[in-house]
């Protein structure tokens, strides 16, 4: 399947050159910037020029693909080219740093595990031929992780959608309307998206009525980045701030909560953008499905529940602003990037976790490529190992 004409490229890859759309200048000013090195990767994920945890594993990934590749190609080769032993003690360093650049998704240090097993679990000569032979599985790899997205997004999207349109209260109605959470779309992965990818599918099969938004303050991945994309693919859409769902809740039927995951421990408990659990004891309220769906490369079967995730706190100072642009009158065509800081000066305790953590027992149902694992309500854990 094609992605649509209009799905807004985040991560454009031509041979070696990585270009990335700069997310923090959207939906404005659309710059895309090139990624020449693992460092400048580093760089953009943990400002956040790129985030979404299968968007970010596959730029780190790439990073690695493609310095490997300019440097097969470069004369002289490169020292640590010389052997699998040089090839190794040059890279690990720089699968450290990048595994570091954000701790909450899973799927930044799992596309890194993937490729330090490869270094490591490396035997052969220890000369040239065999260091050009590790490298070129490791541009493999790397390619891959970012490769094998689209097709799973698409797939756990029809599983999604199909679950999500069987529920009691979706067969009473020709059409649905679902809220989400922060922005799960192309700009999130390497295309099509994840609970993004459930809405899209559901608007492909004439089953959308709306899909209600939240702002997801204080980055506004919803008003920002989510906006935007269900703008470019014409999905009917209303934005709604974080404080509002209760209020959503009370005067709509709301068919579902979709959201996608940064983390999902072994009993189901989901790491997702701040505002998620919110969403998750509301739509419990309210008797409302609440939807998961993520690759299976989100599940860390190595923790058994969500008190393991580690919790990403952003600055201070990104809870005091907003981005935004102005029109200079000389210039209406040209917007310029803006800043504004809406607190007073000197504001710097400000509490921001970055996500929250949704216990299994609000959670419906975990869609992911493999198929969708439901729990009763009255469970309060899944059972992963049939999906993984
Ligand atoms: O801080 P962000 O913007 O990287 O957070 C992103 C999210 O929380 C997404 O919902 C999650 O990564 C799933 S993306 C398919």
């Amino acid at each position: 399947m094609t992605l649509h004409p209009n799905a807004i490229v985040g991560l454009k890859v031509d041979g070696n050159s990585i270009q990335i759309v700069d997310q923090l200048q959207l939906p404005h000013i659309k710059t895309y910037i090139h990624i020449n090195s693992p460092d400048e990767a580093y760089d953009a994920i943990k400002s956040m020029k790129i985030r979404g945890a299968p968007a970010i594993a596959s730029l780190a990934a790439l990073s690695v693909s493609s310095l490997l590749s300019r440097s097969l190609s470069e004369s002289p080769a490169p020292r640590f080219l010389a052997s699998p032993d040089a090839l190794k003690q040059y890279l690990r360093p720089i699968l450290l740093h990048l595994n570091n650049a954000r701790p909450t998704a899973v799927n930044l240090g799992g596309a890194i595990r993937r490729l330090a097993t490869i270094l490591d679990q490396y035997v052969g000569n220890e000369n040239e031929p065999a260091a050009r032979e590790l490298a070129g599985a490791l541009i493999t790899e790397g390619k891959l992780v970012a490769d094998e997205d689209v097709g799973r997004n698409i797939t756990m999207s029809k599983y999604g959608a199909e679950w999500v349109c069987q529920q009691p209260k979706s067969l009473r109605t020709p059409k649905l309307n679902v809220l989400t959470v922060c922005n799960t779309g192309s700009l999130a992965t390497s295309g099509y998206g994840t609970a993004f990818g459930l809405i899209t599918r559901l608007h492909e099969i004439s089953k959308l009525e709306d899909a209600f938004y939240t702002q997801s303050t204080p980055y506004h991945q919803g008003s920002r980045l989510t906006a935007l994309e269900l703008q470019s693919l014409s999905i009917p859409s209303t934005m709604i701030c974080d404080s509002m769902v209760g209020s959503l809740f009370q005067h709509n039927e709301v068919h579902a909560v979709v959201v996608g995951a940064d983390r999902i421990a072994r009993n189901g408990d989901t790491a997702n953008k701040i505002g998620t659990y919110n969403a998750a004891v509301l739509a419990r309220r309210h008797d409302i499905p609440f939807v998961v769906v993520a690759p299976i490369s989100t599940v860390d079967m190595d923790i058994p529940d969500g008190s393991h995730i580690p919790i990403e706190h952003r600055p201070a100072i990104e809870a005091c602003l907003v981005r935004g642009v102005s029109y200079p009158v000389t210039n209406l065509q040209t917007p310029q990037p803006v800043t504004v800081q809406f607190t007073p000066l000197g504001i710097d305790k400000v509490y921001n976790p970055s996500f929250d953590v949704t216990p299994a027992e609000l959670i419906s149902a975990i869609v992911t490529e493999k198929g969708v694992a439901v729990k009763s309500l009255e469970h309060s854990s899944f059972d992963l190992s049939a999906i993984i």
